[in-house]
């Protein structure tokens, strides 16, 4: 008898992009198509001959930490060293209050597992992380929309929507917003944490983004500003924000390492619940990123990638400025990977594509991203991996296609 695998299947598992984005993204794959659709970073700035060097160190000197199975809670070291860099950044956290991750896409799983019941409600931004959104829904719960502009996420709507939906989390992208690129205010800020500690909702605040920042002023994390809440009479760790962060755009997403911070007792749920999914993440990525860190390359390498995707952005915006319709609009990211625009009402980023596609260039359409099938009219174009004169020229693209249908 043959397998009716299609019967088979979770009910949860629902389509998460539409077939047709699918198919036309694949054509994006092409070498002749200019790709403004992808989110991965740019390979070219990964460090590679640091990255070897380190390796080779690795299994020279400690080959048996970086070989041995480890602990689920990840290497003490670079939890130590991250707990440094956490208390930088005004977040009194100790190794205790870290978790390393396969990637913070599996922090957000191991948050599901342990946070979610078929039904909960979890308030997301529209639009939001459709990873998250993947993540989160194979646990069965209802998504609540928070509208953002271009100060991030409209918070002060957070009262009433928290009041009606009693949710059990709320999933924020404060800084560098995927796909919006926007960053939330300093005001909000204060205001998401006050609201979540005095009406007990905690906040998920992921952060991948944060350290490629390439105009402004940088803004505190959610996570600092609940410490500093909690830290009248003296250092502690904030107890309403779990912070997520990730090597994957600073370093590479190869290694997948990333990390979570969050109370004692939550690291401890989530370390029962890596123990079911993979026991640990790699020891010999952890060492690596460890050793990369204690050699102090990390700021010199963050740097070169700021400097590389800052002309991108000033790349892309312009050539928007110049090409676009003047009826669509953007927001000008100060940092992150991704440009969200919004076309005139009426038109439809997923139909347009098709024709996009036909002139050798390839975006995003922003439907997918929002939770309650909003925003046909809007779409995502990242600069990160495409050179600055090819941004232009397809851009310059889009902006026919999209000309000729006003
Ligand atoms: C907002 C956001 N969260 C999480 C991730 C996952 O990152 P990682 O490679 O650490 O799993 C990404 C990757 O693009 C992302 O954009």
């Amino acid at each position: 008898m043959t397998m009716n695998w299609e019967a088979l299947y979770s009910e949860r598992l629902g389509s998460m992009t539409t077939s047709v984005i699918r198919e036309i993204l694949k054509v994006a794959q092409s070498p002749e198509v200019i790709s403004l659709s992808g989110g991965w970073p740019e390979a070219d700035l990964f460090p590679t001959e640091q990255l070897q060097e380190v390796a080779a160190h690795v299994m020279r000197e400690t080959p048996r930490e970086a070989l041995q199975y480890g602990l689920t809670d990840g290497s003490i070291g670079l939890r130590q060293l991250l707990a440094e860099q956490m208390q930088a950044q005004g977040v009194p956290a100790g190794p205790e209050n870290i978790l390393i991750t396969s990637g913070s896409q599996q922090a957000l799983d191991l948050l599901g597992r342990i946070l979610l019941d078929e039904g909960d409600c979890v308030i997301v931004e529209a639009p939001t992380f459709l990873g998250a959104v993947q993540s989160f829904k194979a646990y069965g719960p209802r998504f609540v929309p928070l509208p953002l502009d271009g100060d991030g996420a409209c918070v002060e709507l957070l009262p009433e929507l928290i009041s009606r939906h009693k949710p059990k989390l709320m999933y924020l992208l404060p800084t560098f917003h995927n796909p919006a690129g926007v960053c939330l205010s300093l005001e909000r800020r204060r205001r998401a944490v006050e609201i979540a500690s005095e009406m007990g909702v905690p906040i998920v605040e992921d952060d991948p983004y944060g350290q490629l920042r390439y105009s402004g002023e940088p803004l505190p994390t959610l996570a600092a500003l609940d410490s500093a809440r909690c830290s009248a009479h003296g250092p502690r760790l904030g107890n309403t924000v779990i912070y997520l962060s990730t090597f994957s755009k600073t370093l590479t997403p190869g290694l997948r390492v990333a990390w979570a911070v969050a109370p004692v007792d939550v690291v401890q749920q989530l370390v029962m619940a890596k123990q079911g999914a993979d026991l640990m993440t790699s020891s010999l990525s952890q060492e690596i990123a460890a050793e990369f860190i204690r050699r102090g390359w990390l700021p010199g390498q963050v740097a070169r990638i700021r400097d590389t995707y800052r002309l991108r952005r000033d790349a892309m915006c312009a050539a928007i400025d110049d090409f676009f319709p003047s009826e669509a609009s953007y927001y000008r990211p100060e940092g992150g990977l991704f440009l969200w625009v919004t076309l005139p009402e009426g038109l439809d980023a997923t139909a347009l594509l098709a024709e996009a596609a036909v002139h050798q260039v390839a975006y995003v359409p922003g439907q997918p991203f929002f939770v309650d099938g909003r925003g046909t009219n809007t779409l995502r174009m990242s600069f990160a991996s495409v050179p600055p004169e090819t941004i232009r020229e397809g851009v310059r693209r889009v902006g026919e296609v999209f000309k000729a249908h006003l």
